[in-house]
């Protein structure tokens, strides 16, 4: 996402500093003042929120009752390329979350579906299904312990989307993701309707986290310019975050490289012992995820160069599913990048998660065959 997200942060700079100018502002009267926006896309999104070529998209969001999925819609309301966003959860307070995000004044129409009823409604013409349905982890557990739960509620969404929507993109965030997505695959092999350029599992908050920590260890005042890739899948050792592939390009010792390796592959955990108990990260995710989606729609509506690191169907390692950077088009997925070259650390550290990943994807294919 380097470039795409780079580029972003430059147009929010550029337009924060048009917007603050106290000693111009001082001497004009409201109706004298240039006209700036000031507003939820602009913080968002930027300059280029602002009018230019908008792209108008049909995006659902499932489980968006939850804490993830409440966030994460008011994340996609304020998103300009958004012109419907569909609310869906199996708990009836949807609706009532679908009357909250409406007010927010962006245009994108917002409603609520209840129920395996109401599914069908809710997917029918989506360009862009996210899926953070499912529960979260409690202290002392794995991401894998919530297999047994959100393995059916990914089938049960994911057969909804065979049959309403078959050709929007997926974005999986639900856990554990390293087997949810090859579910997800299998469903749609059941359904004559898979295609791996749509199916991405969302591991954005990886990479967020390894902006964050590694700007804070190497003192650079804005981790949005930051880039380190993350490869591999999205629980414990199997999350690898590429160090010596960041950039701006800096060294590491090993102590450091140690450090920040494991603090990231850990992040997830540091919030559920955080939480005490009253969930997993909801508020940074539905911000990645967020991110992600928009990635995925600037692809869809046609803009080039849009890179980001999602778990996808790859031959970058021999595992079938594996996450690298990805460049996402009008079809979703155009390329999936390899692992490039890696350190001698890096490449033990492949080398050790590559059988639990494999594991836990045979897990998630095997699930829709037993
Ligand atoms: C995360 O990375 O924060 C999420 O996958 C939630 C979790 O259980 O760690």
């Amino acid at each position: 996402m380097s470039n795409a997200v780079g580029a972003a942060a430059r147009r929010v700079g550029a337009l924060r500093a048009q917007v603050v100018d106290p000693a111009s502002s001082s001497r004009q009267t409201p109706q004298e003042a240039p006209s700036a926006r000031v507003g939820l896309v602009d913080w968002f999104f930027g300059a280029s929120g602002i009018g230019g070529k908008r792209a108008s998209f049909t995006v659902a969001v499932l489980g968006a009752a939850g804490g993830i999925g409440q966030t994460l819609s008011a994340f996609i309301k304020a998103n300009p390329k958004v012109a419907e966003l569909r609310l869906y959860d199996v708990a009836p307070v949807v609706r009532g979350v679908a009357a909250d995000v409406s007010h927010v004044n962006t245009r994108a129409k917002v409603s609520g579906y209840v129920g395996d009823d109401e599914l069908e409604a809710c997917l029918r013409g989506c360009d862009l299904v996210i899926i953070p349905a499912g529960v979260p982890r409690k202290p002392g557990m794995s991401r894998d312990d919530l297999f047994g739960v959100n393995a059916g509620i990914v089938r049960t969404l994911c057969e909804g989307v065979a049959k309403t929507c078959p050709n929007a993109i997926v974005n999986i965030i639900s856990n554990p993701v390293n087997s949810t997505v090859p579910i997800a695959a299998e469903v749609f092999k059941k359904h004559g309707c898979y295609d791996a350029r749509k199916l991405l599992g969302v591991t954005h908050l990886d990479v967020m986290r390894a902006k964050t920590f590694v700007a804070a260890a190497k003192g650079f005042d804005d981790p949005t310019l930051v880039d380190v890739p993350v490869i591999g899948g999205h629980a414990g050792t199997t999350i690898l975050p590429l160090l010596s592939q960041t950039t701006p390009r800096c060294s590491f010792t090993p102590e450091e490289v140690s450090a920040l390796t494991n603090r990231i592959q850990n992040g997830g955990t540091e919030v559920v012992e955080a939480k005490g108990g009253a969930g997993s990260a909801t508020l940074s995710m539905a911000a990645a995820a967020a991110e992600f989606a928009d990635a995925c729609l600037r692809g869809l509506s046609g803009e080039s160069g849009i890179w980001a690191c999602a778990y996808v169907e790859s031959k970058a390692t021999r595992a079938p599913f594996f996450a690298t950077k990805v460049l996402l088009g009008r079809n979703g997925v155009e390329r999936v990048a390899g692992t490039g070259t890696l350190s001698s650390y890096e490449k033990r550290a492949l080398e050790s998660m590559l059988p639990e990943l494999e594991a836990s994807i045979k897990k998630g294919i095997n699930f829709l065959h037993s």
